[in-house]
């Protein structure tokens, strides 16, 4: 079993990572971080699109769950699920093996029902079917017929996250790592290195 010593000897930050150059960083942080996401997705990286999504609900307990980003544009970053009321979230991109980290926070906007039942239906049947019985199917033909067709779970909701501050975080193998961090004004966005 991996012991406190083991851990310690486990490498960060090993091998060839790339250089990021933050003078030549996007002038807004969505077009960076779409630089980036396709870096990642070139270099074969599983499921680049996978995020921790940090909420906190309205005791103030704090919540983090992995899930798919669904779309990235001006107005923010977009995730899909049944998860409620949203005032606030965090998203945390790592893409190990560019020793890479991105973290986008700001307020949630739900989208409308229109826009979350064309996320719902634009996902494969299977995956359909599953987020409709909560149960996962183990063949083709256990999906029931109708969940193939046009049901939405009532509950199923489009998020954008309206980033207001995203770090874009390089790591560097002798730990000269690089922090570039966007911060919102208006509709300009201002960047400095942290
Ligand atoms: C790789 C991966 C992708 C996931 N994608 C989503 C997703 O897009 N939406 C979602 O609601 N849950 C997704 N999940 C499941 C969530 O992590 C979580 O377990 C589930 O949504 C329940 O979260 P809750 O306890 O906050 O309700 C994903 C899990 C993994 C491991």
């Amino acid at each position: 079993m991996p012991n406190r010593a083991f851990l310690r000897a486990l490498p960060v930050f090993a091998g060839a990572l790339p250089v990021f150059d933050p003078d030549t960083a996007a002038d807004r942080p969505d077009t960076q971080f779409l630089i980036w996401l396709a870096a990642a997705i070139e270099a074969g990286v599983r499921e680049p699109h996978a995020m921790t999504l940090s909420t906190v609900d309205p005791t103030g307990r704090l919540s983090a769950r992995t899930v798919i980003l669904k779309n990235v544009d001006k107005s923010g970053w977009q995730f899909a699920g049944r998860r409620g009321e949203l005032a606030a979230a965090t998203l945390t991109f790592y893409w190990p093996d560019q020793g890479r980290q991105v973290r986008v926070a700001g307020p949630v906007r739900a989208e409308s029902a229109e826009l979350s039942a064309a996320d719902f239906l634009a996902r494969p049947p299977s995956v359909r079917s599953e987020a409709l019985t909560g149960r996962s199917r183990t063949t083709p033909e256990q999906i029931p017929y109708a969940t193939t067709g046009t049901q939405v779970p009532k509950e199923w909701t489009l998020y954008t996250v309206l980033a207001d501050e995203i770090e874009f975080f390089q790591g560097d193998p002798d730990r000269r790592h690089v922090r570039l961090r966007y911060v919102r004004h208006g509709e300009a966005w201002k960047r400095g290195m942290l």
